[in-house]
């Protein structure tokens, strides 16, 4: 529920037991509060000290007043001295803009936002406002869109900025969220990484400065995931209050707390303004991504919770996102780059015979591609490889009854490929510079239309020419020497953002045009694992690593934000390719059960005694991955501080629950684990299905159960469902 307060001028935001309220003072629009829901009531006095102002006559101190009012779209170089939400530049270079309220309207429902992925809401599940504010002098008009979700303590926020004057502009900055929080002990929780080690939850006191992170890479990138968190110092997995950001976008971004002097907390999110310009002619408008902002009281795992719920009923394609996905099987890491059509068949033949469900061709099947120097851009198949071609190998591998996908890396060329050599300027670049390569590529100029129809083209003829299910999008470099050939001097500053916009198109246009295709994204890995990717696909290739113990971090760091049905985890082979270690089969399928499941391995050495354990985990995960597509996950141990990490996902109705307990390294001597469930219901009796063990929900939750396994990397599974 929205409403307007016209006496108190406070604009009052009711999401599920979340409260955002928004207060027009002296023009300005000011963060009154955040938090748990309240009564309805004038909290004027949390401005009072702010209040040695008087616009009418623009006396009193002013600077005072700006520099300490909680503003939610603060701008540049009035007297606000913190990190601004917006930045101008006018017609004379000058850049000071000052924005007042103007109007606003309320409605039921969320509007989409143009061109850009956002979460949706039918009119009955959410409400908006739209608080226009303008700056007359500079002709400038910010629209503030604020949406309130009925069922979730979540407000989504973003902001579309139009020139209303005669002369163009040109923003330096349009953030999508700033919020200023009270509390002055406060931590903030981003996750790190970088290639195959994406994800890592890292945890600081906030001090006053700046705390920043963000990526200028172009994409959202391995090195922080557009996410942050700020929480209680005390805050636990269930205790404390959480305020979570994720923002929608898949480019540059900046995610910052900053504490001031007065202790207060500014934390702003959106499009990094890292080398960021859009010029604005007259009458036209840029729409900023939008920044997911969560609100838990109850720690830091009731905000996941909260997340995966929005991300799968109002993120992720409904085609999938609660659907069962097909067990697949990768040719990557089983052969490389090296393969014939006899041998990617007698790989699809042994998975099928275990119960496999899809086979997907990754990398090297087009163009000249035996190995990364060359290829990319030619998308068509290789046929002295892959005698018969495509077609010949979806019809082989359907006869088998699995379905078929393939790989792309559309966005990217090698300059030793036909595609570059017709077209050496479609390639993102700077003229005269050196066009800095990464893996041998070089990145295509998606900003532009002519680029994009192509590619798009090549994709389309394969996709239409075969029997082809799934697609993995790939995306294996950061963007250098940002220009484009088709853009004009005065437009160059704009091609980051029109790059991802061009790939956000062309998604568009795939998932359209081929509407029962389900796709998975890729960037190295999780180098672009970000809610802007799941609005098109349900699923994302987490991590090049494919270690079941470096996938237990990385696994739980993404469960921060993401539903565990969206990480694409896969059985490979031991000695691991990554880290070299060697893991149980059993371990390796108990931690990859849990996302979208699949194996990467050269099938056809399988012995009859694996082949016998991997249709048992096959089996299980029939049996079992409703459970963490659909249910509540609680994390019950953290694996970068202890040997150990637990999962229980429970089912909503409480009736049925899957445990997944991973040990890191055994100990001698020591005694057993106890493991303490969580979210089962304390009345309910449940039985574990493998031990035979009947208890109440209140002993698995308060008294726990025993883990004690013997060895390293060892692990179990065990159903509960209620008798
Ligand atoms: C990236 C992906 C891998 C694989 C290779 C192919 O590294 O993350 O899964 O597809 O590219 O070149």
């Amino acid at each position: 529920m929205i409403f307007f307060n016209e006496q108190s001028q406070t604009f009052v935001l009711k999401a599920a037991n979340f409260d955002y309220r928004v207060k027009v003072i002296n023009g300005y629009l000011a963060h009154e509060y955040s938090g748990k829901a309240v009564p309805d009531e004038d909290m004027a006095y949390r401005f009072a000290p702010n209040f040695a102002y008087s616009p009418a006559d623009d006396s009193g101190d002013k600077l005072h007043f700006l520099n300490n009012l909680p503003l939610e779209y603060p701008c540049a170089g009035i007297g606000d001295f913190r990190e601004p939400s917006l930045h101008i530049l006018n017609k004379n270079g000058m850049t000071s803009n000052d924005l007042r309220y103007e109007s606003h309207r309320i409605y039921a429902g969320k509007p989409k936002l143009k061109n850009l992925p956002a979460t949706f809401a039918n009119d009955d599940e959410a409400d908006t406002v739209e608080i226009v504010l303008v700056d007359k002098p500079s002709g400038i008009e910010a629209t503030l869109l604020y949406t309130a979700f009925k069922n979730l303590p979540v407000i989504s926020r973003s902001a579309r900025v139009k020139n209303i004057g005669e002369d163009s502009v040109t923003l330096l900055r349009a953030l999508s969220l700033c919020l200023d929080i009270e509390n002055t002990r406060l931590d903030m929780i981003t996750l790190s990484g970088m290639w195959a080690r994406e994800c890592e939850v890292q945890r600081q006191p906030l001090k006053r400065g700046k705390h920043s992170v963000g990526s200028i890479m172009g994409k959202s990138s391995a090195e922080f995931n557009p996410f942050l968190a700020i929480v209680d110092r005390d805050a636990t997995e269930e205790t404390g209050e959480v305020f979570g950001f994720s923002f929608v976008y898949s480019g540059n971004w900046i995610g910052q707390a900053e504490v001031n002097h007065m202790d207060r907390a500014r934390v702003v999110m959106g499009i990094n303004p890292y080398d960021f310009a859009w010029k604005l002619d007259p009458g036209e408008a840029f729409q900023t991504p939008e920044v997911i902002l969560n609100y838990s009281c109850e720690g830091i795992g009731k905000m996941s919770r909260q997340f995966h719920d929005l991300y799968r009923n109002h993120l992720i394609p409904k085609r999938w996102a609660l659907t069962k996905r097909p067990v697949q099987l990768n040719n990557w890491e089983g052969t490389y780059f090296d393969f014939t059509m006899e041998k990617l068949l007698s790989i699809a033949r042994v998975a099928a015979e275990v119960g496999v469900e899809m086979f997907v061709l990754d990398d090297g099947w087009f163009g000249k591609r035996d190995n990364d120097k060359s290829g990319l851009g030619d998308w068509f198949v290789n046929e002295t490889k892959l005698l018969g071609g495509i077609k010949h190998l979806a019809d082989e591998i359907n006869a088998m009854g699995l379905k078929f996908g393939l790989w792309f890396e559309p966005e990217m060329v090698n300059p030793d490929s036909d595609l570059y050599r017709a077209h050496p300027d479609w390639c993102i670049h700077v003229p005269e510079r050196i066009h800095s390569q990464s893996r041998n590529q070089l990145v295509l100029d998606f900003s532009r239309g002519d680029v994009r129809k192509h590619i798009y083209g090549m994709i389309k003829d394969v996709l239409s020419s075969a029997n082809i299910e799934y697609v993995k999008w790939d995306m294996n470099r950061t963007l250098s020497e940002v220009g484009s050939a088709a853009a004009a001097s005065g437009r160059q500053r704009e091609t980051w953002h029109r790059f991802v916009l061009g790939v956000y198109e062309m998604m568009e246009r795939l998932t359209s045009d081929f509407p029962e295709l389900l796709l998975e994204n890729c960037s190295s890995g999780g180098g672009r694992f970000d809610p802007g990717m799941l609005f098109y696909s349900p699923q994302i290739w987490a991590s090049d690593d494919s270690d079941a113990i470096e996938r237990v971090k990385i696994q739980h760091g993404h469960s921060l934000v993401y539903p565990v049905s969206t990480l694409g985890s896969h059985v490979s082979a031991v000695p691991n390719h990554q880290v070299g270690r060697v893991t149980p089969l059993k371990t390796r399928g108990h931690v990859a059960l849990m996302g979208a499941f699949g194996y990467e391995l050269d099938a056809s050495q399988f012995t009859n005694e694996e082949k016998e354990q991997v249709r048992a985990q096959i089996e299980e995960y029939h049996r079992y991955c409703h459970l963490p597509r659909t249910g509540d996950l609680y994390r019950l141990g953290n694996p970068f501080e202890e040997m150990y990490d637990a999962w229980v996902f429970v089912s909503k109705d409480k009736n049925e629950a899957i445990l997944q307990y991973i040990q890191i390294l055994a100990r001698p001597s020591c005694a057993p684990r106890i493991i303490k469930l969580k979210g089962l219901d304390p009345d309910k009796t449940y039985k574990i299905e493998q031990t035979g063990q009947v208890l109440s929900g209140a002993a698995l939750m308060n008294a726990g159960i025993y883990q004690h396994l013997t060895g390293d990397f060892e692990s179990s599974l065990l159903r509960l469902t209620t008798i």
